[in-house]
């Protein structure tokens, strides 16, 4: 095999030749990588399509954690750039780490300026939590465990009180319209949008585009034990794909150590900032499995975690995370969301160990985009976790996602704003219904989702190897045979087969990568991977699969 091609030599991101077309500036997503892109595009008229009300939906309205940034005493961007670097397996991107470090505090300011109450202490320091493979405490953070929660709410605010601002929500997107007609088929020009389930109208609708970003998260949910929101389902990266759009360092997934295990789906998480407070993990027999694996014991990089837990309850012994000592009866007031979540599954975190288990939580993979935020496609960009832009390496570290989605969505909307020509009028974008939509009935659908996300946990999980691999793709080729002209599953399986032919085309293990039929990091390995879809059916057939062929008839526009 030719694993020179996996090489991310540079996709070519596109160099916009034209002013902006006609049409709306789209915004597909809104959690707070779209939001924000929204809110800094103002006053730019934009549509924001949302597949849920604002608010729900969206993975950063879960997020615990924070938004690391170097604001404390005596940490400086180039410490955080560099635990960034040394957390990523080797192939970190080191000029984005240094962009996006050194930008964090200005895009605090600015969501201080939107109202986000972050945590500060009487002399109006900043609190800041301290999470694994951070060289100090440096993720600044609401009530605690609230900071996903609340950073939405205050974006939403603003967006509400912004008129440049359209949410269109209850819809999807289905794929991207390129300017075929024009002989320009790298160029998008539009979208094609579906009702959410609950509002099915049996049509599609055509959205017009002068700029598309796509701003949709990220993949958990093809996975049947995530803590990702069910919308989640990485189905621009399959869409994107489809349209010619690179895709990076698929094969890389995060799985959270410590989902709480209370066969809750998604699975709540139990952030590590209890860790970074003294929390410890251990099995069912009580000891500290984690200190004979990694100097750096619980708090080692989330990779680590994840398979020293995986390894745990694997060999029947179970993974718990002890708050007793570190936290206990502050545990309510000090992790409120964490709490209401255990007393959900039936557990008291302040008497009682915390059940636990990895979970597909964050895609370091995905379109790949420049600091502007400038896919492979004229008219396309890309922000947060459905974006790749080399920040995360192998393995991301905890709370730059948030900062990512911030950092890149204010430099795409200075990118695109340039290109808007003086005086440009852009209409209020309007749909166009545009042909009937053929979908499974629900409970076909749902079979077949169920089985795509059993087969991506139980093959292109925590630990991958190349048979388990190769099974995978012949089972999603079968569910993107069997879901015929049904978008969402067709989606979903085009993505989950990219992750999985990037999983193949990587044979050594690195960050969240882990092959036990290549357990060691190859050097010649060690760089980011582009894959474009032509490249995936190839592996595909090469093991005597046949692939799905991709179902992109030619749209009517
Ligand atoms: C957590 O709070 O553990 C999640 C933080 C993150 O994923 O960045």
């Amino acid at each position: 095999m030719d694993f020179e091609r996996t090489r991310l030599l540079s996709p070519g991101f596109a160099d916009p030749r034209h002013a902006l077309g006609a049409g709306d500036i789209i915004v597909i997503g809104a959690g707070l990588a779209g939001l924000f892109t929204a809110l800094r595009l103002a006053p730019l008229p934009v549509t924001v399509v949302a597949a849920a009300p604002l608010g729900e939906g969206a993975s950063s309205v879960w997020a615990q954690g924070g938004i690391a940034a170097a604001v404390g005493e005596g940490d400086t961007p180039e410490r955080h750039a560099a635990d960034t670097i040394a957390a990523g397996g080797g192939i970190v991107d080191a000029h984005v780490a240094e962009v996006v470090a050194a930008e964090a505090p200005s895009r605090i300011a600015d969501l201080l300026r939107y109202g986000v109450p972050f945590d500060r202490d009487l002399a109006g320091h900043f609190v800041l939590s301290r999470e694994a493979a951070h060289s100090q405490a440096r993720v600044v953070r609401v009530s605690g465990d609230r900071a996903g929660a609340a950073i939405m709410q205050s974006l939403i605010a603003a967006v509400k009180a912004t008129p440049s601002i359209r949410v269109l929500d209850g819809y999807e997107a289905l794929d991207l319209i390129s300017d075929a007609g024009s002989g320009n088929a790298d160029r998008i020009t539009g979208v094609r949008l579906v009702r959410t389930e609950a509002k099915r109208t049996g049509t599609f609708d055509f959205m017009p585009a002068s700029a598309v970003v796509l701003a949709t998260g990220g993949a958990g949910a093809l996975y049947s034990v995530t803590t990702n929101p069910m919308y989640a389902r990485g189905e621009a990266i399959a869409f994107a794909a489809r349209a010619g759009a690179a895709i990076a360092d698929a094969e890389f997934v995060q799985f959270h150590p410590t989902a709480i295990d209370a066969g809750i789906d998604p699975a709540p998480l139990a952030s590590e900032a209890l860790r970074g407070e003294g929390a410890r993990l251990i099995n069912g027999a009580g000891e500290r499995f984690m200190l004979a694996l990694d100097p750096a014991g619980d708090l080692a990089a989330r990779d680590v975690v994840a398979r020293g837990v995986f390894a745990e309850i694997a060999a029947g012994r179970g993974a718990f995370l002890d708050c007793r000592a570190a936290i206990g009866a502050a545990f309510p007031q000090a992790f409120p969301t964490v709490y209401a979540h255990c007393r959900a599954a039936g557990v008291d975190p302040v008497t009682q160990p915390i059940p636990v288990a990895p979970a597909a939580h964050y895609h370091m993979g995905g379109v790949a985009t420049d600091l502007a935020g400038r896919t492979s496609l004229e008219g396309l960009w890309a922000v947060g976790e459905v974006a790749s832009t080399g920040l995360h390496g192998a393995n991301r570290l905890a709370s730059n996602s948030l900062l990512e989605a911030v950092v890149l969505g204010a430099r795409a909307a200075q990118d695109i704003g340039r290109l808007v020509s003086p005086g440009m009028a852009h209409p209020i974008a309007r749909t166009y219904r545009t042909g009937a939509e053929e979908t499974l009935d629900a409970a076909r659908r749902s079979r077949l989702s169920q089985r795509l996300r059993q087969t991506m946990s139980a093959h292109v999980g925590v630990v991958r190897n190349g048979a388990g691999l190769e099974q995978a793709l012949a089972i999603l080729s079968e569910i993107g045979e069997e879901a015929g002209d049904d978008r969402v599953v067709v989606n979903m399986a085009l993505a989950a087969e990219i992750i999985t032919g990037a999983a193949l085309m990587r044979p050594e293990s690195r960050g969240a990568h882990f092959r036990s039929d290549y357990p060691e990091p190859d050097p010649a390995l060690q760089h980011r991977s582009a894959v474009t879809l032509g490249e995936i059916r190839a592996t595909s057939a090469r093991i005597g699969r046949s692939a799905p062929q991709p179902r992109c008839e030619e749209l009517q526009t």
